[in-house]
């Protein structure tokens, strides 16, 4: 296959049916938003020029372009509506950019057609070349063809042309040949045919499906091809397609990554985003959701019910019950159940994170363990070192956020209030409930709170005759020795 000269993306429609402040093409699915998924398609032609019209919120959709394919060129749409308008607008902005009108072969791509892949589209980059065609559309059988262009074709099946199904007569209609919007053209047949497209049609559009009935007539060929996977060419027009076709595409992708040797327990309650990587001999375990670029490395095991977005979980690690994003969990590490990993989490290899611990900003080194009911924020953590249950960095002072920093082989006891900035060397440890204001050097052992003081018959004179009272009695007669003194 030669790559084409050019790719437009028409992407300028204002997508009605989606009723979202959202334009339509910024809608995603599997991480990515639908144009997106077309820019990345059109990409893997390696065209000489890739172009997207835009017209609709064109700020945004700019905006995003320029985000995912920098290279872009983008056109803009004036107030003449339709598809072939939006294809002459592309053609301009192209001309600007390039010495001469561009030749060969250009491919034409609707912006919200998202499963769309690069092979298909090879393919008929192929087809078109061989056969010598003007115009190869790409078309699909489909059992309601309402709404859509339907494919014309004489006795012998060559295409005639296509009608749009606000032009179509009863006998039209009934066919079930549908234009996927997905199209190559010469491009100086392109050009020649766009010179002569009118607007007189139901719509009062450029349409730029008149241009195969124009080629034909002009004596050039013009064919379409069948795409056997109707969900391939399938276009969003509403939330409710938006949806099937999310679920395709990530029933599709969790097949590739379960043939590549990822076990992936329930696909029906799994959701990993396009971008994801996971080794092999990864376990994903039900109700997981993977976003974004998390990477996975062999042999962890993530879940049940987690969901990590941007996260790198190291080989051998263990992720269970856990929320988590930006974060990097090391090599053979534990995580949860129940745990929230917010952005800036570095847990080192053979850490733990555990039950009902938030983290953030945090680097927790090799082997350090905070297994329960903490908080860590805006802290660094040396290698080996223990945090007690239920201890907490206070790095907010209600005006700055303040650096916890904890050395290796320290012993947090538990109930630990750690009041930002703190230093507590290596080797040190501190006193259950203890409240660190300042810093604790390597070795030491800081202990804050009084001794424990016991007032005796205190519930008795405060509370008489009260439960707790009648339980203090009957505890005293059981045991007549004890006297509540220490020993
Ligand atoms: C178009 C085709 C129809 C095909 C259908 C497939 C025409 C005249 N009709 O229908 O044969 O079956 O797609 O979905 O081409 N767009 C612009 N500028 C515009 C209008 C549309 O850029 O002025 C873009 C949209 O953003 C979208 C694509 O073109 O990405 C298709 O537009 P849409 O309105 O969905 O399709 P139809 O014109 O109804
Ligand atoms: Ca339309």
């Amino acid at each position: 296959m030669t790559s084409p000269a050019a790719v437009i993306v028409l992407a300028a429609g204002a997508g009605t049916r989606m009723k979202s402040a959202t334009p339509k093409v910024l809608h995603r699915i599997g991480g990515r938003t639908l144009v997106g998924h077309v820019l990345a398609t059109a990409r893997g032609l390696a065209p000489d020029h890739l172009v997207t019209v835009v017209r609709h919120e064109r700020d945004a959709v700019v905006a995003h372009v320029a985000e995912v394919d920098p290279a872009a060129i983008v056109a803009d749409q004036d107030d003449i509506p339709g598809t072939g308008r939006a294809v002459q607008c592309a053609l301009e902005a192209l001309d600007a950019r390039t010495p001469a009108p561009v030749e060969g072969a250009v491919v034409v791509l609707a912006g919200d057609v998202p499963l769309l892949d690069t092979g298909t589209l090879a393919a008929l980059l192929e087809a078109h070349e061989a056969d010598g065609n003007a115009v190869t559309a790409l078309s699909t059988e489909v059992d309601e063809p309402t709404g859509y262009g339907r494919i014309v074709r004489d006795a012998d099946g060559t295409v005639t042309g296509i009608v749009e199904e606000k032009d179509a007569n009863p006998e039209q209609r009934a066919i079930r040949e549908i234009n996927a919007s997905i199209y190559v053209f010469d491009a100086a047949a392109l050009r020649e045919g766009l010179g002569s497209v009118g607007r007189d049609n139901a719509q009062g559009e450029v349409y730029l499906t008149d241009v195969l009935a124009l080629a034909r007539r002009s004596g050039r060929r013009v064919a379409a091809i069948v795409a056997e996977d109707s969900i391939l060419v399938e276009g969003v027009n509403d939330r409710s397609q938006l949806a099937t076709l999310g679920a395709e595409l990530n029933r599709r992708t969790l097949q590739r990554w379960m043939l590549d040797g990822v076990t992936i327990v329930d696909p029906a309650t799994t959701w990993v985003d396009v971008e994801v990587d996971l080794a092999p001999d990864v376990t994903i375990l039900p109700g997981t959701q993977l976003h974004g670029a998390t990477v996975v490395a062999s042999g962890a095991v993530v879940g049940p019910d987690t969901t990590l977005t941007d996260v790198e979980v190291g080989e051998g690690a263990t992720v269970t019950r856990t929320h988590g994003s930006l974060a990097v969990i090391g090599p053979h590490a534990t995580v949860g159940p129940f745990s929230y990993l917010r952005p800036g989490t570095v847990l080192g290899e053979k850490g733990k994170i555990g039950a009902y611990v938030e983290t953030k900003n945090a680097e927790i080194g090799a082997g350090s363990k905070v297994p329960h009911l903490s908080y860590i924020g805006d802290a660094t953590i040396g290698e080996h070192t223990n945090i007690g249950a239920a201890s907490v960095t206070l790095n907010y002072d209600g005006t700055t956020k303040h650096r916890t920093v904890i050395g290796s082989y320290v012993k947090i006891g538990g109930d630990t209030m750690i009041v930002a900035p703190v230093t507590v060397g290596d080797g040190a440890y501190t006193g259950a409930g203890a409240v660190l204001r300042r810093d604790v050097p390597p070795g030491a052992l800081a202990v804050t709170p009084g001794n424990q003081r016991n007032i005796e018959g205190w519930v008795e004179s405060r509370f008489p005759d009260s439960s707790a009272a009648r339980a203090a009695a009957a505890a005293d007669q059981h045991d007549p020795e004890s006297d509540g003194d220490p020993a």
